[in-house]
């Protein structure tokens, strides 16, 4: 089958737990996956903002705890992830987040209007070998169209825990439009998430970006 874009993940089962994959059944009451379904579910909020690749769901689960008043959509292609998220979802009746679980540039396609106040990206895939490169996400291909779903003044905030990906994205950041720099993030500080945690872990270091529509 052709993709529209190559895909930037190894979509894998992994090692999924019966308990996830008991919550995989519920998944279709939280799964939003076009614009005019996300229209619909924001009436009730002040503020969306989208997470991709959220692994295991650490860091949307302490923003929405921290933040009810906003609406998370949580992208993630991991079944075992979702799973995991959809677990907290159900049993701490969190209302908040929206999940959404296929490659997350398809629904970006069908947005391309100023919906998002912010968006995150935490420790893309670093695919390490040079022939993959052309597999990350975080190129200015991918600044280009997320874009027009970023509200004027809105952050979009990604880190890498790869040193090489981080010059990457310097790189591939000089080359967009339509973004300011900051050093002041919203997210820098926000809960670690699982290959943070790790990257800490080993003495690497995590190297964030902060851009600002203007
Ligand atoms: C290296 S993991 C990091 C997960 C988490 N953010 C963390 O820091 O622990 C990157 C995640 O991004 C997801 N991902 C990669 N490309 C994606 C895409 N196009 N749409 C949605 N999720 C994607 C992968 O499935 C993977 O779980």
């Amino acid at each position: 089958m052709r993709h529209k874009y190559l895909p930037s993940f190894v979509k894998r089962r992994g090692r999924i737990t019966s308990s996830q994959e008991g919550n995989l059944d519920h998944l279709a009451s939280y799964e939003i996956n076009k614009y005019s379904q996300i229209i619909q579910a924001k009436q009730d909020f002040s503020r969306v903002v989208l997470e991709i690749g959220f692994g295991n769901g650490e860091n949307t689960l302490a923003l929405s705890r921290e933040n009810p008043e906003s609406l998370y959509i949580a992208s993630e292609v991991y079944l075992a992830g979702i799973g995991a998220l959809l677990g907290e979802i159900i049993s701490n009746e969190i209302n908040n987040i929206l999940i959404t679980s296929g490659d997350i540039r398809l629904l970006i396609d069908d947005v391309k209007k100023p919906i998002f106040d912010d968006v995150i990206v935490i420790c893309p895939d670093p695919w390490p070998k040079l022939k993959h490169h052309k597999r990350r996400m975080l190129t200015n291909e991918f600044f280009k169209l997320i874009h027009p779903t970023i509200k004027d003044g809105g952050e979009l905030f990604m880190s890498t825990d790869v040193k090489d990906y981080a010059e990457s994205i310097e790189d591939q950041i000089s080359l967009s439009e339509g973004f300011s720099r900051t050093d002041k993030s919203r997210y820098e500080t926000s809960a670690l998430t699982k290959f943070q945690r790790r990257a800490l872990h080993e003495g690497r270091k995590i190297y964030p970006f902060s851009l600002i529509k203007s």
